[in-house]
């Protein structure tokens, strides 16, 4: 059993915290990824996990046994990084074997390793050439083989698709989910790519200067938000923020810096009158309505064919978008109304921007 434990994990570079206490429970065969913007801390993570890094604080457990002393090659993780330095010099399956070789295994297991996970990721056909003579999707895939070739009890990415194409790369996310469901091993997978983190995690664990925001399911995040940072992170196109103020002696009504009022949910939110809040609502719950209560000024329109998106600002300025299935009829300069409905809506505190959900 391959779980990873996170305690406290903590690393500092002289006087510079990066990572500033994670605590993370990711169970054995659950593929995880670390989704965050640049620099907040995820390859520093994931190398501490991996042996390649030390720890300034705190424990980390794989299978249950602390693992802060075990050198790298001892704890049984692969790892695939994005620049996927295979050696130039040799065949494919040379690369794929160099491995096996080093720690001594039979010629003929290694020959029958090869030949599976060759065939597993579709390079069967491309064993004796040179890296030079693959597509970046194929040395990609020699990249993964390399890793999976070992049986490694975890396996660790990161960012291993960022160099290629979006075709490509939409092709290589279902490869890898579908080898995580047939190898059904323990996954933890780094991306600054939300849409990424969305197709094929089990669970996400959303990074922001060196802690985690939040640690749930792609749904979980996407519907209940712990704060404004995971609100804004997850969910393409971003989800709008309209600040305002809870109405005095009234926690059903919103009223807007332009004056409109939003009715909000009282139940299962944790408002009180007069408190700065922001009302986040995805841009594709917020439709035309000719009574809606926000309108916007339309700034720009972008007619993809099956859907749409509208980009307005309100009264007070603050840019909206409007994302609609299908075509639509409205045009650049118009002020139009929009629905905004009460079901719909996330509630934050401006201040600390932490969700009003009630627990
Ligand atoms: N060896 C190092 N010395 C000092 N700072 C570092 C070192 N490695 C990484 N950092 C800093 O740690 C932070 C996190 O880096 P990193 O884990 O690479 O982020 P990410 O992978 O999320 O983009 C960054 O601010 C980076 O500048
Ligand atoms: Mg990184």
């Amino acid at each position: 059993m391959a779980s990873i434990e996170l305690r406290d994990v903590r690393k500092s570079y002289g006087a510079v915290d990066v990572i500033k206490g994670v605590d993370l429970d990711i169970k054995h065969g659950e593929f995880c990824v670390f989704v965050g913007p640049s620099g907040c801390g995820k390859s520093t993570l994931l190398r501490m996990i991996s042996g390649l890094e030390d720890i300034t604080g705190g424990e980390i457990a794989i299978g249950g046994d602390v693992v802060n002393t075990v050198p790298a090659a001892d704890r049984g993780l692969a790892m695939v990084f994005q620049s996927y330095a295979l050696y130039p010099h040799m065949t494919v399956r040379q690369n794929l074997s160099f491995g096996l070789e080093n720690i001594n295994t039979p010629k003929a297991e290694i020959a029958e390793k090869i030949t599976s996970v060759a065939k597993m990721l579709q390079i069967d056909m491309l064993l004796d050439r040179r890296p030079k003579d693959l597509s970046g999707g194929q040395r990609q895939r020699v990249a993964i083989g390399r890793a999976v070739v070992r049986e490694p009890k975890v396996f660790l990415f990161d960012e291993p698709l960022s160099n290629l194409d979006a075709e490509l790369r939409v092709d290589m996310r279902g490869e890898i989910a579908s080898l995580h469901r047939r190898l059904g091993n323990t996954m933890i997978y780094v991306t600054h790519d939300q849409v990424e983190a969305m197709t094929m995690a089990d669970k996400i664990a959303v990074l922001k200067l060196g802690e985690v925001e939040q640690f749930g399911a792609p749904l979980e995040l996407y519907n209940t938000p712990r704060n404004l940072f995971v609100a804004g992170f997850i969910g393409s196109p971003k989800m709008n923020f309209l600040a305002g103020r809870i109405e005095d002696g009234d926690r059903g009504e919103l009223v807007l810096p332009s004056g409109e009022r939003v009715l909000i949910p009282e139940d299962g939110y944790d408002q009180r009158p007069g408190q700065e809040v922001t009302l986040g609502i995805r841009p594709t719950e917020m439709q035309p309505a000719a009574d809606g209560p926000v309108s916007i000024e339309v700034k720009s329109v972008e007619q993809l064919g099956g859907e749409s998106y509208i980009y307005g600002t309100t009264r007070d300025g603050t840019p909206l978008t409007v994302h609609s299935p299908g075509q639509t009829r409205v045009r650049i300069g118009e002020t139009i109304a929009l629905g905004v409905p009460p079901g719909q809506i996330h509630l934050f505190d401006t201040q600390s921007g932490l969700s009003l959900l009630g627990s």
